[in-house]
């Protein structure tokens, strides 16, 4: 039976081998360990200091994510960030931001997503071989977060800069001096980023514009509105819960694609498989494979008690492989019909962006795959994971385009 040691490490007792989670190999390609957790140990202890439970099953996992009553967001992270927080707190956050995440502002950033598509692949085609993580995905992400927020494109490298600080908090869940230093970062953007978007809010307040920043200071309920550290909060959470994940999902279509060219044929002969080729990555090789919970009194779970007040990781990449729920959940089907996969998560807590974030996608990978006619891997070593451990992905993707 496999188990998680303290420093991450996978233990398996009966062919005394140890397989750490966090390192490179098993982070590219967790699903045979997943497969092994869901039939020998769906809910797992691991021992102190983490001292937390991974649940791996898909009924467990949505378990969780729903039963907010039992299992509530508020884990060790940025206290406002309002993904880390419980009604009726969320409940008054969410609808306020929902307010300002409408269909109207989807139509109206979709034009824009194509400028920003079409002039990143004009650079990188023009060279005939692109990185398509950090040539395309990742600045096409950022710069759609920048632009919906309301950022100057003479500021998009100082967003980047940011973001990189924002982003790296979740790089070390494992403690240590690395944890540190990233604590001491995000301190220090955030100290940056406090003057600049108290300038921004004050700008808005005299013109309003048609961008996310003005409908969030605008945005009312009930006579509340969203406060400066609310607005803060929100924009960085958008740089982690947002723009790394769906630059994530669109690298990690064309890793699908790079391993399964029969499906990459068929998507070319059926461009109208797109939109179900994308909810076949995000199951498949799901952007945010794992979230937090806190269980605020103990729970049963497989015949095992979880106790209370112990960190819980639903194991989301996990849940989406799940055979009792998934036909053959090892094939990468992009005409996989149902999918009710929960790469967003579910409940009340589910991704407020997934409509973005599948635009994003759709428009990207139409775009790429109408321009280049072929494409192939131009590295012969194995992909670097991303460094946000809950994140799925590569760091790089170097192509060689014909
Ligand atoms: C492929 C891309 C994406 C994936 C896989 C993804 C996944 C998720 C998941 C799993 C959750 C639930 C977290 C939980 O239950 O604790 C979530 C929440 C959230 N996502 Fe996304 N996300 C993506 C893109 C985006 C984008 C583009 C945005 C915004 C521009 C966004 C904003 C948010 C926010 C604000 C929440 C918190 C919602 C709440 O707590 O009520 N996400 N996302």
């Amino acid at each position: 039976m496999l188990r998680l040691n303290s420093a991450g490490a996978w233990t398996n007792l009966q062919h005394v081998r140890m397989v750490n989670i966090f390192s490179d190999e098993v982070r590219r390609e967790p699903y045979a360990i997943y497969e092994q957790m869901r039939t020998q140990a769906p809910a797992l202890h691991v021992p102190p200091p983490f001292d937390g439970w991974l649940i791996f099953d898909y009924e467990g996992v949505k378990r969780a994510l729903n039963d907010h009553e039992a299992f509530s967001s508020a884990v060790p992270a940025p206290p406002n960030w309002f993904i880390f927080t419980d009604p009726p707190e969320h409940s008054k956050l969410r609808a306020l931001i929902s307010r300002a995440f409408t269909l109207r502002m989807l139509v109206d950033m979709e034009p824009l997503i194509r400028d920003l598509s079409r002039d990143l692949l004009d650079r990188a085609i023009a060279r005939e071989e692109m990185d398509f993580v950090q040539d395309f995905a990742v600045p096409l992400a950022i710069q759609v977060i920048a632009t919906m927020i309301g950022i100057p494109a003479q500021d998009w490298a100082q967003f980047k800069r940011w973001s990189d600080g924002i982003l790296k908090l979740s790089y070390s869940r494992n403690g240590g001096a690395e944890a540190e230093e990233a604590g001491c970062e995000f301190r220090c953007v955030t100290t940056e980023m406090t003057p600049y978007l108290e300038k921004m809010i004050h700008e808005r307040r005299a013109a309003p514009r048609n961008d996310l920043l003005t409908r969030l200071i605008e945005a009312e309920v009930d006579g509340e509105r969203l406060s400066f550290h609310e607005i803060l909060g929100f924009f960085q959470l958008l740089v982690v819960g947002g723009q790394d994940t769906t630059s994530a999902l669109i690298s990690n279509a064309i890793v699908c694609f790079l391993d399964h060219p029969d499906q990459l044929a068929l998507l070319r002969r059926s461009p109208e498989l797109m939109s179900s080729a994308i909810e076949e990555v995000l199951r498949y090789r799901s952007p945010f494979q794992w979230v937090m919970r806190t269980p605020r009194r103990e729970i049963e779970m497989h015949g095992k008690t979880i106790g209370a007040g112990k960190l819980v990781l639903p194991m989301i990449g996990s849940a989406n492989r799940d055979p009792k729920i998934f036909k053959d959940a090892d094939r990468f089907d992009i005409t996989r019909i149902p999918n009710p996969h929960i790469a967003f998560g579910h409940g009340i807590h589910s991704c407020i962006g997934a409509a973005l974030a599948r635009m994003e996608a759709r428009i990207a990978l139409t775009d790429f795959l109408a321009r280049v006619k072929r494409f192939e891997c131009a590295s012969n070593e194995a992909w670097e994971p991303r460094k946000a451990l809950h994140v799925h992905g590569p760091s790089r993707l170097p192509i060689r385009l014909s």
